[in-house]
């Protein structure tokens, strides 16, 4: 048996600390109602102990939202982990999840505390919430500039005692995709030396990724681990969050879906991905709503010009066959077409394919009439042409509406 992805929203917490971002509590419910549907496997729904809304959050997602695995933020202390079981315990799946740092600097600086220190402190969180909770995940704050054999003794101890999710955070965006597969191999060779491999395969065990942005590498190295054996795949919706944002998950699943063939190859097992894809631009719309954080129209997946052409050339194409420029269907992530956009990079195809699908009928003389005035007159005053404006122009040149 083999494990599939399991896909971890934090939209709800760790995308709420992108800079000037605050939901209230109408909004987070109608967003985890969204990451449902959309198929998401867990929500992080807040930090409960940091304020009364974050916990009223996951306790009103615990209640509200079944049928999927509600998340809460708790660093390795008891009072964290009992105010986060305090807001989960509705949950039909209650996961609590506590976390240290685990990197030297973390270490001295933040936590003024040895290894050996937190190591033991790690280790008695998950026990502690383990008390309340069957399904813990731990999370190694910083793991990317850990020792790789002290963190590996971490990730051993944690789940020596219980905690069935261990996260290796990509915490402030700083490594490379190769390193990134490595360091996620190299744990995974450490648990199958201790016995885990069938736990592992089984997803009783998983390996959980989450990356922050920091050098624009959050998606390439949330893939890469994925390509070393991580199960897991945390990252928010749009990729907001602190600083440059986490990983994207809308682009980690359409990577997944649309390179399918090579994932599977590389992994050696059938990928199952119960995403309804349709859902994850009216999901994006709506956290960029909320969130006041608009999306760049060119970002991947969700952006207003992720299918739109603009070029002659591509524009040919696309109306000749829609897979010579483009490889998702944009009706598969929820748009409702590509756009052809007039602009000065257009061609005589687009001007005519534009037209025509609004009623009119001409010829190819006609066209190559219009598309010359076009050319000459309009190309380089415009940025960016609009169909009634065209159309408008076209009407006092040449012919009435039939
Ligand atoms: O980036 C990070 O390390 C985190 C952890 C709390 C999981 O958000
Ligand atoms: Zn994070």
């Amino acid at each position: 048996m083999n494990p599939r992805i399991i896909f971890f929203d934090t939209t709800l917490r760790d995308g709420e600390q992108s800079p000037g971002v605050s939901l209230n509590l109408k909004q987070k419910i109608e967003i985890g109602r969204a990451l449902a549907e959309l198929g998401i496997d867990v929500i992080e729904g807040g930090f409960p102990i940091t304020s009364p809304g974050d916990f009223e959050a996951v306790k009103t997602l615990a209640k509200e939202i079944k049928g999927v695995t509600i998340a809460a933020l708790a660093r390795a202390n008891k009072k964290d982990i009992e105010v986060a079981w305090e807001a989960l315990k509705e949950a039909e799946f209650p996961r609590i999840h506590t976390f240290i740092a685990t990197s030297d600097i973390h270490l001295k600086y933040k936590l003024k505390k040895s290894r050996e220190e937190v190591l033991e402190i790690a280790k008695e969180a998950v026990k502690y919430a383990l008390s309340f909770c069957p399904d813990v995940e731990f999370s190694a704050e910083d793991a990317t500039r850990s020792d790789w054999e002290y963190l590996a003794k971490v990730v051993l101890e944690v789940v020596k005692v219980g905690a069935k999710t261990i996260n290796i955070p990509d915490t402030v965006g700083y490594t490379v995709p190769h390193e990134y597969y490595n360091l996620i191999k190299f744990l995974i060779e450490k648990l199958i030396l201790a016995g885990y491999e069938e736990e592992l395969k089984n997803g009783s065990l998983r390996i959980s990724v989450h990356c922050h942005n920091d050098l624009g590498l959050a998606v390439a190295n949330s893939l890469s681990a994925i390509l070393a054996g991580a199960t897991q795949v945390e990252g928010t919706i749009n990729g907001i969050g602190e600083r440059a944002g986490n990983a994207a998950l809308e682009e980690i699943i359409m990577t997944l879906k649309t390179r399918k063939d090579f994932f599977e190859k590389e992994l050696g097992y059938p990928l199952q991905i119960n995403i309804n894809t349709k859902k994850i631009v009216p999901t994006s719309q709506l956290v960029s709503k909320y969130t006041g954080m608009f999306v760049q129209p060119n970002k991947a997946i969700v952006g207003t010009n992720a299918f739109a052409h603009e070029s002659g050339i591509h524009q040919h194409g696309i109306i000749c066959e829609r897979s010579t420029y483009e490889i998702i269907n944009p009706e598969d992530v929820g748009w409702t077409g590509s756009a052809i956009v007039l602009g000065k990079h257009s061609g005589r195809h687009a001007i005519g394919f534009k037209l025509r699908s609004k009623g009119w009928q001409f010829d190819d003389e006609v066209l190559s009439q219009i598309f010359e005035k076009f050319r000459t007159e309009l190309k380089d005053i415009l940025k960016k042409i609009d169909d009634e404006y065209l159309e408008g122009i076209l009407i006092d040149l040449f012919w009435e509406k039939e």
